[in-house]
């Protein structure tokens, strides 16, 4: 079903800039990974070179074994790109639009209702796409990636500008894609988004990776601190300071944040002392890995 991605070595100069670096890395077939970094990261130039749309200067791209810059059409029938900034055709339907490419890869148009479906716009078949808002554009763009029932997809920054709440249904969808194991492979600068969505993430940063591996072992690895938030009036900040296994504690505006490695010690103090109300525990994340990796604050 999924298709393995490979990269050995890949690197790409623009003029003076080292758009990609030299970066290695596999994806197993039917992995959900994620290329996570800041705008300017490398992200795109990566993607477009795993898709076949770009060469690299040094190094080499692999789909299922084979360079998708060959655009092998056994391999291109088998992989769905939704590009960073979708191109559709002027003045179709969204209906139109997915039958069009539906037709281009021989895809039957019953398809195209699952799609419609599967993407939330079964009711704005009829909208002109040009005529959709951002969020739905976006959405149609990845049900047109979808047309062939492709092994692997590619996303580019899929929720990009979109708002909280269309963000959230969008990641209802591309969950649902991974279940039935194809490969999915998107770039991302929303940390909360790898971590929700990937199986694996890629820390890139200026054309490399820095760190490659599952969201929480990327966090437990550097051995992050837990921050457990207090309700306000819980305790006193003094009280919180000396709570077994609390290496610091500080007073916000919710509450108390204390910080810990040791949170089960912590959260037993707590509960003798009957302060669970209000409570919340948050791991490391990886924004915290980023700022560790870097020394840096995660710039979006
Ligand atoms: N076609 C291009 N010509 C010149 N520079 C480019 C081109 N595409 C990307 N770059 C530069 O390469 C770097 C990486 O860009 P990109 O791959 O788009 O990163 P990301 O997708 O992570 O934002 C950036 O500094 C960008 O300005
Ligand atoms: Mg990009």
């Amino acid at each position: 079903m999924g298709l393995r991605v490979e990269a050995h070595g890949l690197e790409k100069t623009y003029g003076d800039i080292r758009a990609v670096d030299g970066i290695t890395f596999t994806v197993e077939p039917g992995e959900f990974f994620g290329l996570l970094g800041p705008n300017g990261a490398g992200k795109t130039t990566a993607l477009e070179i795993l898709e076949g749309l770009r060469r690299p200067d040094a190094g080499r791209a692999l789909v299922d074994g084979v360079d998708p810059a060959e655009r092998d059409p056994r391999i291109l029938m088998r992989m769905g790109v939704q590009l960073q900034s979708s191109a559709f055709f002027e003045k179709l339907t969204a209906r139109e639009q997915l039958d069009t490419f539906g037709a281009l890869y021989g895809a039957p148009s019953a398809r195209t209702d699952e799609l419609l479906e599967l993407v939330g716009l079964t009711d704005h078949a009829a909208v002109l796409a040009e005529n959709l808002s951002g969020g739905q554009k976006q959405r149609l763009s990845i049900a047109c990636a979808l047309v062939n029932d492709p092994d692997l997809v590619f996303l580019d920054e899929p929720t990009a500008a979109l708002d909280p709440q269309a963000r959230r249904n969008l990641w209802d969808v591309l969950d649902r894609l991974n279940d039935s194991g194809r490969t999915v492979v998107l770039t991302t600068h929303y940390m909360e988004e790898a971590e929700l969505l990937c199986d694996r993430v890629a820390i890139m940063d200026r054309g490399k990776i820095l760190a490659i591996d599952t969201p929480a072992s990327l966090a437990q690895a550097l051995d992050l601190p837990v921050t457990i938030g207090l309700a306000a009036g819980a305790l006193t900040l003094d009280d919180a300071a000396s709570l077994p296994g609390v290496e610091s504690a500080a007073l916000e505006q919710t509450g108390i944040k204390v910080l810990t490695r040791h949170p089960s010690e912590v959260l037993t103090a707590l509960a003798a002392r009957d302060a669970l109300d209000g409570l919340s525990v948050r791991s490391g994340s990886l924004e915290d890995v980023f700022l560790r990796l870097t020394g840096r604050e995660y710039r979006a």
